[in-house]
């Protein structure tokens, strides 16, 4: 019997119907356009959005899907981490659904569902060949490196001190008066530019940890602005200053996920949030993996940005293996740690 996923934590509404590992709906509305006049996500914005997409969202999933409301089986929402009203919207929806459905309510971490969205391809959920591996999530509010010891259990390795990866890119778009999000622009305008023209820092690449901080790469490319004001007028520099910047995070995150895998004696890496739909980053993951002699799992572009239907396959690989205890009494948590579930 199918699953039905809520995912409103942060600027995207989204709704999943799945079925024994099977995608029937992954309806998303992106709030993107909305927040980029003020560049980032205005939380009292995302929340109202949120209101009005969620219940359309919902008839279109189940209309998608084939699926009538009273064929649910459980109900999974994201509980957190992310904004808290958003989280509000989503979760007062799922309970509400649940408690007219009398169905069980399943809460799922945001961050555990991401740790499995690149084992979904197109349609279908693939666990039949998931191996143990370091799992690499950039987005544009979290960067962390997790051990998937085995389904189901896992080992926050390390995470950003302070700004995200995806956070560089858009504070860097903003520092070149680029729109907002900044990620998707640098990608562009990085592939017609030259990486080396510009040395900037890879940070903490050859500290003895697994934790990320882009905040000073963020500060370098400021410094450089003002000694070299004119360089955003110039296309050439422009598209040299994206490659350059775009190149430090890259390598920092490759370099740091294989040396983990190394250590670690995985034989997989996999990769999913927003940050992942970077195309150098895509290309330059699958060519170290290969070096390395590691199988790579990149999430799908679909399933890199937030979705709903990881929400619902986490959710029914716990249901299945009686891991969760449903209860309609959930609350959200915005700052939920991901060491606080399933280790
Ligand atoms: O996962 P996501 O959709 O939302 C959350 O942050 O939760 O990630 C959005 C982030 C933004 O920072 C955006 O600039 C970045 O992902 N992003 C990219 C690309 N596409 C999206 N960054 C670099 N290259 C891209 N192609
Ligand atoms: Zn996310």
């Amino acid at each position: 019997m199918p699953i039905l996923a809520i995912e409103t934590s942060c600027d995207e509404t989204s709704v999943a119907v799945v079925r024994s590992g099977c995608v029937l709906a992954n309806a998303v509305s992106s709030q993107t356009k909305l927040h980029a006049e003020y560049g980032g996500v205005v939380p009292e914005l995302a929340t109202r959005e949120h209101l009005r997409n969620l219940l359309p969202l919902a008839r279109a999933a189940l209309a998608e899907a084939n699926v009538s409301v009273g064929e649910i089986r459980a109900v999974a929402v994201t509980r957190g981490p992310g904004l808290p009203n958003a989280l509000l919207v989503g979760l007062k929806a799922a309970q509400a659904l649940a408690f007219a459905l009398r169905r069980p309510l399943v809460a799922i971490h945001h961050h555990e569902a991401h740790l499995y969205s690149p084992w979904i391809r197109g349609r279908t959920a693939d666990f039949e060949n998931f191996q143990p591996n370091i799992s690499l999530i950039v987005s544009g509010g979290h960067t962390m490196l997790v051990k998937v010891e085995a389904e189901l259990h896992h080992l926050l390795l390390g995470a950003t001190l302070d700004d995200a990866a995806g956070e560089c890119f858009d504070k860097t778009a903003k520092l070149l008066g680029l729109p907002y999000p900044g990620g998707p622009v640098i990608d562009r305008l990085a592939a017609d530019g030259n990486p080396r023209a510009h040395d900037f820092p890879r940070p903490l690449l050859d500290a003895a940890n697994d934790d990320f901080s882009f905040s000073g790469l963020k500060t370098a490319v400021r410094y450089f602005l003002q000694k070299n004001p004119v360089l955003p007028d110039d296309a050439h520099g422009l598209r040299d200053l994206c490659a350059s910047v775009q190149t430090a995070i890259v390598e920092t995150l490759v370099g740091k996920t294989i040396r983990a895998a190394k250590r670690e004696k995985v034989q997989c890496v996999t990769a999913s949030g927003g940050v992942t739909c970077n195309r150098q980053l895509r290309r330059d993951l699958a060519a170290a993996c290969e070096r390395a002699g590691l199988t790579l799992r990149l999430a799908e572009p679909d399933y890199c940005t937030d979705n709903a239907a990881m929400i619902a396959v986490l959710a029914e690989r716990k249901l299945a293996r009686g891991l969760v205890e449903p209860s309609l009494d959930a609350d959200i948590s915005p700052g939920w740690s991901l060491e606080a579930v399933a280790v």
